[in-house]
């Protein structure tokens, strides 16, 4: 596979699924498959060389040189500057600090809006995914994807045990460990639905619907997006990518996107 392809095959979920493995460990080799991993597929819906790419959430810039890799000009916005730093690295001045919600930047600044594992730990995850449609141009692309909260990594380093609700998993976690979670339900960590993106998606004025994918899975299993009930467990993490519209249609044809997938 060239850089730029992307298959979703089943030894494609395997290696992500190893490398998810040592994330802890080894984040150089976690972050840098799931970064490679990540820009080839967003190049499968719009090509990234000439792009000028904004990442939502970039958290310390793993995902930079991928995309530059690919040939966009790769900027990220953070809201945390102590994530930025995270691992000892230094986004350098490609990152700067600010909150997702309120975007920085005027209408229509940037070929592609990118967001990974952040809308779940926004209290607001829908007015973020709405500044992101907000700064794409007119045929420019969105992708938003995050983990599925009743999926079996939703609750993050509390996994599985917010199967039994957040309030008990973040209890158990400071029992167990002396400390609380980093990742602290209803302050940095919520409860977010695949049905929840995907009503967002339907009532968007501003975007088409392009796809909706479970991001790891393999292509033979993206049925599951369409089952409500399984779709948030067995997800994982849901993709949506939407194209931003003219902004002469945009108020019209509410929630005529096509829920296909590709
Ligand atoms: C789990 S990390 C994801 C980092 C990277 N995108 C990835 O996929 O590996 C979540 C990041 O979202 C950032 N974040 C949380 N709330 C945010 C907000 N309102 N605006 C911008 N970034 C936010 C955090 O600081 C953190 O760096």
């Amino acid at each position: 596979m060239s850089a730029a392809e992307h298959r979703a095959d089943w030894r494609r979920s395997v290696r992500l699924f190893r490398a998810f493995l040592v994330e802890q460990t080894d984040p150089d080799r976690f972050y840098g498959e799931l970064a490679m991993d990540s820009a080839a597929q967003v190049n499968a819906f719009h090509v990234l060389r000439g792009a000028l790419l904004l990442d939502v959430g970039g958290g310390p810039g793993f995902f930079a040189s991928a995309f530059e890799n690919l040939g966009a000009t790769y900027i990220a916005i953070d809201a945390d500057a102590g994530e930025m730093r995270l691992h000892g690295r230094d986004p350098g001045p490609r990152t700067v600090q600010a909150d997702g919600t309120m975007l920085p930047f005027p209408d229509g600044t940037f070929d592609v809006t990118y967001s990974s594992n952040v809308l779940e730990h926004v209290a607001n995850p829908w007015q973020m995914a709405d500044e992101m449609v907000r700064v794409t141009r007119p045929g420019g692309t969105t992708v938003l994807s995050y983990t599925l909260w009743h999926g079996p990594w939703g609750g993050h380093e509390t996994s599985p045990w917010h199967f039994f609700g957040g309030e008990y998993a973040a209890r158990r976690y400071r029992r167990r460990h002396g400390v609380d979670a980093k990742n602290r339900f209803g302050q940095t960590l919520f409860a977010v639905s695949a049905t929840q993106g995907l009503n967002w998606a339907r009532t968007q004025r501003a975007a088409d619907v392009v796809a909706v994918i479970p991001r790891y899975l393999p292509s033979a299993v993206r049925w599951v997006v369409h089952v409500p009930g399984l779709r948030e467990v067995a997800c994982w993490n849901l993709m949506v990518v939407l194209r931003r519209r003219a902004p002469d249609l945009g108020d019209r044809s509410v929630g005529s996107g096509t829920l296909g997938d590709r």
